[in-house]
């Protein structure tokens, strides 16, 4: 079940550094949010924050809170652990487990959470495959390792990967910026599937992307280098790109800066 995300008041840190000040955003639920904006303003670490990650970078800490549905994933009682296997992420560069192969790669965050006969495995890894849009070219090769694969074709492994466990929200930080054109279309356009089960937040540098995925999208800004990234505003995608309430977000978006 894809789940709202609504986030009040957050600021993370880098021991007493603050990377991010004061952010408060709702996310809906099966919809796509791009986050925008300069390099260095904190995008990369409030996704982490969006699933406990932060936390693991020596000196990261985070204030204010983060609620999925009704449930604040900062309550003392929550495992961290948990909250990553709810909020999944895709990164950057593909990352397959390079000595698995592509079907253990699919399975093993399940394998983690449980044990499964292997006629339920199968059906999980051919099924999250279809979702990623990957089945038809490695059904013949399942037991491959997956790092024998397209970077392409391995960023929509990870993507099969991280969906194999249901996740409930799936946080991408510019998840094509290794991706050829082709590729990168591909990914776009399953996003564009995965937002009807999925609750989805994606971080990108290319505009005409943030533009082609995203139902909202949120531009952040700094003042100066070492101040802390604060979101400008969030808003519906279209009218971010044609008429932003805020000069800064335009000057971004046309290239002014940044
Ligand atoms: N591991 C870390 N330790 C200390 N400071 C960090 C660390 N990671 C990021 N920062 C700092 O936090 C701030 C925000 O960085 P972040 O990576 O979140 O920005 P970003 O918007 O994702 O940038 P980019 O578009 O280049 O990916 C920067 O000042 C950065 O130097
Ligand atoms: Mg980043």
């Amino acid at each position: 079940m894809a789940k709202r995300i609504d986030v009040s008041g957050l600021s993370a840190f880098y021991g007493s550094h603050r990377a991010i000040d004061d952010i408060s955003m709702t996310v809906e639920p099966r919809s796509v949010t791009a986050f925008i904006g300069p390099s260095g303003c904190g995008k990369s670490t409030f996704l982490r924050t969006l699933n406990r990650m932060h936390e693991v970078t020596p000196g990261g800490r985070v204030e204010g809170k983060v609620m999925l549905d009704d449930e604040n994933l900062y309550g003392s009682s929550v495992d961290p652990v948990a909250v990553r296997r709810t909020v999944g992420m895709v990164f950057q560069r593909p990352n397959p487990f390079p000595t698995m192969s592509i079907y253990d790669n699919v399975a093993a965050g399940l394998r983690l959470n449980g044990s499964y006969k292997k006629r339920d495995l199968d059906g999980i890894v051919e099924k999250s495959l279809q979702g990623a849009n990957l089945w038809n070219e490695v059904k013949d090769r399942l037991n491959k390792p997956g790092s024998g694969l397209s970077g392409g074709q391995q960023q929509r492994l990870c993507i099969a990967r991280a969906i194999a466990v249901e996740p409930q929200v799936l946080l991408m930080d510019e998840p094509c910026s290794a991706l050829d054109p082709i590729s990168t279309l591909a990914i776009e356009d399953l996003i564009g599937d995965l937002k009807e089960r999925f609750t989805i937040v994606i971080v990108t540098h290319n505009m005409q992307q943030a533009a082609r995925v995203s139902d909202r999208t949120a531009f952040f800004n700094l003042e100066a280098v070492g101040k802390p990234g604060k979101l400008i505003e969030i808003d519906e995608t279209e009218r971010i790109f044609s008429n932003p309430s805020v000069q800064a977000t335009e000057d971004y978006i046309s290239g002014r800066f940044g």
